[in-house]
């Protein structure tokens, strides 16, 4: 067996992904197991998770039903050719997320990556309006500061700078929308923000000047996370939604984080009782623990995709893994355990104290704003002159050795625990954040 023990001692060869790997390397920070809320270390400390890993791992760690399905359907079926073949568990899983999916979702493509179903949806969307007749719409609109994967396609509608600046012309025929992060009026907010749904407005300024039989798609995450959790205000998504439908633009939902559970409702839709045109997810579709993304679409996109000969391909789009037995067992293991345990909805009750806890961190040293949404979380902090990033690092750092894991974009600490925490954990989390706040420069 693979020794996951052992302590590598030539750390050369893994070029890590968004890591300072000089920095990492210096001086390593290593897990080797993990179980329910918490990860060990090399060297046997546990430390909390407070962030589901990458914002994936909703059920916890090593969860028995997801264990024993990947054990299980890796001794039955390893893989079966994802085009122009099948196996069962592909559908099976297909009708059960179509079955807790936002009405209207009526099918399901399967990706292995968040970044994948990003670029999937905005292929989707394009060739929809093609399939119908409107080829001329082929604008996307991103965001500012959104954050869609580091695939072309999703650089491109992204909206962070550091993510786009590096990699050229990226996709042309992109516009942005204007970030909604207005911390002058609305810091310290519990929840969603007052001030701000004006902000969608600037859709129908893109759209005079495109105009709309130009412009396929927007797309948005519901509640942005990786650019460190920008929250929509009040009325913004519903706004967004009345634009794109009287324009006829497909309305994109990036859930890669929000979908299951992590605002205390299946979907980010379902918690704004918005419903979008397309949704992409990732992360928890799987509990994070095998590769595997799903885009959901409405029957009437789906639909307009099938005419032509029947023998001949529809969609010329697909991943050699899309829908991979393994990943479907994992992803159905996950499902179970999120129903068994109703973790898709607890976020919802576990949300007033999560919100009363991150805010008890007001007034601590530099914290000069702080966010929250269901199980989500963001505490922002002064950045020190001229060394931006710096100061949150530190935190993330100090907190790693106190026995939390946090994470940190900018200068801002981004919270997403497991939909498993308890309260006696969420006081353990913040408690540890408090300290380090207090600790750091
Ligand atoms: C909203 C959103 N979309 C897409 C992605 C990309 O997912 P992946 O890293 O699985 O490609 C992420 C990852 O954090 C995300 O938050």
């Amino acid at each position: 067996m693979y020794h996951s023990r052992v302590v590598p001692n030539d750390l050369n060869a893994f070029w890590m992904p968004f890591t300072a790997n000089r920095q990492f390397k210096q001086a390593p920070r290593m897990f080797v197991s993990a179980k329910d809320m918490h990860f060990t270390t090399t060297d046997g400390r546990k430390v909390l998770d407070g962030t589901a890993g990458l914002w994936c791992v909703n059920a916890g760690h090593c969860r028995p039903k997801i264990t024993e399905a990947i054990r299980e359907q890796a001794g039955e079926l390893d893989y079966a050719p994802a085009f122009q073949m099948g196996h069962p568990l592909a559908f099976e899983f297909a009708n059960r997320l179509v079955e807790i999916a936002p009405k209207g979702m009526e099918h399901v493509f399967f990706t292995n990556s968040g970044s994948e179903s990003v670029d999937t949806a905005l292929k989707i969307a394009i060739a929809y309006h093609r399939a119908r007749g409107e080829g001329s719409r082929f604008r996307l609109i991103g965001r500012e500061r959104g954050y869609h994967g580091v695939n072309f396609g999703g650089i491109s509608v992204g909206g962070i700078v550091t993510n786009r600046k590096m990699f050229g012309t990226l996709l042309t025929g992109v516009a942005h929308l204007p970030h909604t992060h207005l911390p002058e009026k609305n810091a310290f907010t519990k929840g969603v923000p007052e001030h701000g749904a004006e902000l969608a407005d600037e859709l129908e300024r893109i759209v005079a000047l495109h105009d709309a039989s130009t412009i396929a798609a927007v797309i948005v995450e519901p509640v942005a996370g990786s650019t460190g959790v920008i929250l929509p205000p009040k009325g913004y998504l519903q706004r967004l939604r009345e634009i794109c439908t009287k324009h006829g633009i497909l309305l994109i939902f990036d859930e890669v984080i929000t979908g299951f559970g992590r605002l205390g409702a299946p979907f980010a839709a379902d918690y704004f009782g918005v419903t979008p045109d397309i949704i992409t997810t990732a992360k928890g579709v799987s509990n994070g623990v095998i590769p595997m993304g799903a885009v959901f679409v409405t029957k009437e996109i789906h639909d307009t995709f099938m005419n032509g000969p029947d023998h001949m391909i529809e969609f010329f789009h697909g991943y050699t893994y899309s829908g991979n037995p393994i990943a479907c067992a994992a992803a159905l293991g996950t499902l179970d355990t999120y129903k068994e345990e109703g973790l898709l909805t607890r976020g919802e009750e576990l949300a007033p104290y999560w919100e009363d806890a991150l805010h008890s961190l007001k007034g601590e040293p530099n914290v000069i704003d702080i966010r929250n949404i269901g199980l989500i979380g963001a505490i922002e902090l002064a950045p020190i002159a001229g060394q931006p990033t710096k100061r949150a690092f530190s935190a993330f750092v100090k907190a790693f050795e106190r026995g939390a894991l946090i994470r940190t974009t900018g200068d801002i600490i981004a919270l997403s625990p497991p939909l498993i925490i308890t309260k006696g954990q969420i006081n353990e989390l913040i408690d540890h954040v408090r300290e380090v706040l207090r600790a750091v420069d």
